[in-house]
């Protein structure tokens, strides 16, 4: 199966499960970076807390001061190191025959090595200081901890490039702190998921909410960037006017034709915590992260493949520990506006759940990406795919165009 263009995508990628080991094996384990979670989770030496990538666990801890993620793997029979999703020890050690590591993933203990009464026990070549957990390259980036599989990616600043970059500082400011998570099972195939946070041509048409209480219409300025290697992006939009509380009265709660309101004005505040009249910032990173900003909903988006035909989506939301009482209240009701059940988000789980559907027994058929041209550049228009084509190149830049 071949992409043969970037605008004209088979329906076979979201169906094929030989593609999808390729993506398991090349992709997701390849020269990417991948989200793990917040340093702040680790306040303490020794704190760790579980988390995974494409499906594969992985465990994050804090030693001396340095943070190291592994595959949550015993490397004896593979069972599961740490089950608990935080905790606290100082070394590894495994429920089902007890091997112990340090926390630099050394080998350290084997359970009856040397027999009993010289009977059994490991064999003489075996070497405990050759064996060592399978390691992750981590960087820490403002407060998120960023990890890869491969040693020689570059950091992560230019793996992103600096727009990306600078779009990510500036929901960063200060160290995030979680104020809690979801998850939602979407019934499509993780790249329908990535594909539709890449596509602002949708919002205003498919999410109902945006354009009934005047969220999010594409006359609204604002644009799409679009890093170089094509599979990060940024789409942003700006308020036309500040709106705060003083200024919301019950005339703009009103949906101009239906007569739909909202009994609690609270979930539509936009507080401009970052001096710049941006409310809606939505940004990619490939393949599996995802930021947003939405009012003042912070969020990370942790894109987590379950076959494929299935994406689990888990929503970290985010605050900073200085946030005054008034903004986390806003980012609390706001987290109503988006997740599994949001105003705005629901929708997206349904149309993956549609094209999914539609990609089976869709032999030789494309999907169309030639919204705003077939280029994947910056754009000062929302009303463009070229975010969406630009994953497609960086895709193939990893994978090649001819995929099985
Ligand atoms: S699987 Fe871990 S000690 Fe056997
Ligand atoms: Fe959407």
């Amino acid at each position: 199966m071949r992409i043969q263009s970037t605008s004209e995508i088979p329906y076979e990628v979201y169906v094929n499960p030989a593609i999808y080991d390729r993506e398991m094996e090349e992709l997701f384990q390849g020269p990417v970076w991948h989200f793990l979670g917040f340093e702040s989770a680790l306040t303490q030496e020794h704190n760790y807390f579980t988390t995974e990538i494409a499906g594969l666990p992985i465990v994050v801890v804090k030693d001396h001061g340095t943070i190291r993620a592994f595959v949550n793997r015993c490397i004896h029979r593979g069972s599961l190191l740490c089950i608990a999703q935080t905790g606290r020890i100082s070394e590894f050690s495994c429920v089902y025959h007890g091997w112990t590591y340090d926390l630099t993933g050394q080998l350290t203990g084997v359970a009856f090595e040397r027999g009993i009464q010289g009977q059994g026990g490991m064999p003489e070549d075996f070497n405990k200081s050759e064996q060592h957990l399978r390691s992750l390259t981590v960087q820490n980036y403002h407060g998120v901890i960023f990890a890869s599989f491969d040693a020689q990616i570059p950091d992560f600043e230019t793996y992103v490039g600096p727009d990306i970059a600078a779009g990510i500082r500036r929901v960063l400011p200060r160290r995030p702190v979680l104020l809690g998570r979801t998850s939602q099972l979407i019934h499509s195939n993780w790249k329908i998921y990535v594909e539709n946070n890449r596509d602002s041509y949708h919002a205003s048409i498919l999410h109902s909410f945006f354009t009934t209480f005047k969220l999010n219409r594409l006359t609204q300025s604002g644009g799409i960037v679009i890093n170089a290697a094509g599979g990060s992006h940024i789409s942003f939009s700006k308020r036309k006017q500040e709106v705060d509380d003083a200024t919301y009265d019950a005339e703009q709660l009103r949906a101009n034709k239906d007569d739909f309101g909202l009994k609690d004005p609270r979930a539509l505040r936009f507080i401009d915590e970052f001096g710049d009249q941006i409310s809606l910032q939505i940004l990619t990173l490939f393949p599996l992260t995802v930021f947003h900003q939405i009012n003042n909903s912070l969020c990370v988006r942790q894109v987590i493949p379950r076959g494929v035909d299935q994406v689990e989506v888990v929503w970290w939301y985010y605050g900073f520990e200085d946030d005054s009482a008034e903004l986390q209240e806003a980012r609390l009701m706001q987290i109503n506006l988006v997740g599994p059940a949001g105003y705005i988000s629901m929708e997206d789980g349904a149309v993956g759940g549609f094209v999914q559907r539609n990609s089976s027994y869709a032999e030789g058929a494309v999907g169309l990406l030639k919204m705003g041209g077939y280029d994947h550049l910056s754009s000062p228009s929302r009303v463009t795919e070229a975010a969406i084509r630009g994953f497609w190149k960086q895709y193939c830049d990893h994978l090649g165009e001819t995929i099985v």
